[in-house]
């Protein structure tokens, strides 16, 4: 009896010792080599389990960056471009005769913490009461026409950042980043003409001939870092990511701490915009893949390498 007892106890303290092991070496594992932020956590440091992150795609174009055939060909398919590598790569080059060489980005250093928020347009904003929680974050990123004026109480009032294409462009104040998705030539040369000349070419929509926001702003969006969402976040699901998508990544890789506000359905499950009653019942998320992003969100949220607010 009292040697199975031992017996026992052994094969006890032995799984407890392999356990620790196991434990211990997962930890260790994770332990950034280098703090990079400030916070308490920081998304800059790959080690994080974040499984389909990969901080080497760089986010925005810059003067001299490279730029390859291979990419090009995949961006083209978007909006079914029809010019060339050599135009695209011209056109890339003059982007720089107005805009600045790199872009004005917070750098990660050990005394800073980085943090954002990312406000989508949905439905859900609505009687949220989280305009305060927003305003407060360094970065306030937004997308597209989202209005902020008669809605600050849900939504804030700030926008440091907003993303958006030619066909969805608003004027910005002047200390607000326009951050350019381009989906096709005709988007680079757009920005650059809608802030000098004016834009004479024609889209498949109307789009504003100049546009008001801050040059030294502006920043445009790797068509190689679309790539990599498009096939390392969304395993190539939907024709290409939406803009709302693009913006969250977007934060993973210039934020130490993500909060995300305004995404998903409203609480009756309508995909609506905030400032505006649903017109069409049926409206779903189009080209995009909008439940797997929606996933993918949540997946980030329950890890904790986002906080999301649900809404209301
Ligand atoms: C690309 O297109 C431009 C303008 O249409 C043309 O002049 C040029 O020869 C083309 N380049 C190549 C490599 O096909
Ligand atoms: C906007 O900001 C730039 C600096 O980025 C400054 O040179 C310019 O004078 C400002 N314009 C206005 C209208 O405040
Ligand atoms: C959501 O859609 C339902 C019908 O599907 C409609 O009755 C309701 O008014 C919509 N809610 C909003 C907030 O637009």
């Amino acid at each position: 009896m009292m040697f199975k007892w031992k017996l026992c106890t052994f094969f006890l303290y032995v799984t407890c010792v392999c356990v620790m092991l196991k434990i211990n070496h997962n930890v260790v594992d994770w332990v950034p080599t280098q703090i990079q932020c400030a916070c308490q956590i920081c998304l800059e440091d790959n080690q994080l389990p974040v499984h389909r992150f990969n901080a080497s795609p760089v986010p925005f174009l810059y003067q001299d960056c490279k730029l390859e055939e291979d990419t090009f060909n995949w961006w083209k398919e978007m909006q079914t471009e029809t010019r060339n590598f050599s135009t695209y790569r011209k056109t890339v080059q003059a982007l720089f005769d107005v805009i600045p060489p790199s872009p004005d980005l917070i750098k990660a250093t050990p005394d800073v913490c980085r943090t954002c928020a990312v406000v989508g347009n949905s439905g859900n904003l609505k009687g949220s009461h989280y305009g305060r929680l927003i305003d407060v974050h360094d970065i306030v990123i937004r997308m597209n026409s989202a209005q902020t004026g008669g809605f600050e109480e849900d939504v804030g009032t700030r926008t440091t950042h907003r993303v958006m294409y030619p066909e969805s462009a608003v004027d910005l104040d002047n200390s607000t980043h326009l951050v350019l998705v381009p989906f096709k030539i005709l988007d680079l040369e757009w920005v650059v003409e809608a802030l000098t000349t004016g834009f004479t070419g024609q889209s498949y929509a109307p789009v504003k001939s100049k546009i008001t926001a801050n040059k030294d702003l502006v920043m445009v969006v790797n068509p190689e870092f679309m790539r990599y969402i498009h096939e390392t976040w969304l395993k190539n699901k939907g024709k290409y990511p939406s803009t709302g998508f693009m913006a969250l990544i977007l934060a993973l890789h210039i934020c130490d701490e993500v909060y995300v506000f305004g995404y998903g359905a409203d609480g009756e499950g309508n995909w609506s915009h905030y400032w505006e009653k649903l017109k069409d019942k049926h409206l779903k998320t189009g080209v995009h893949s909008g439940n797997q992003e929606y996933d993918i969100l949540q997946e980030l949220a329950k890890q904790k390498t986002v906080t999301f607010y649900r809404g209301w």
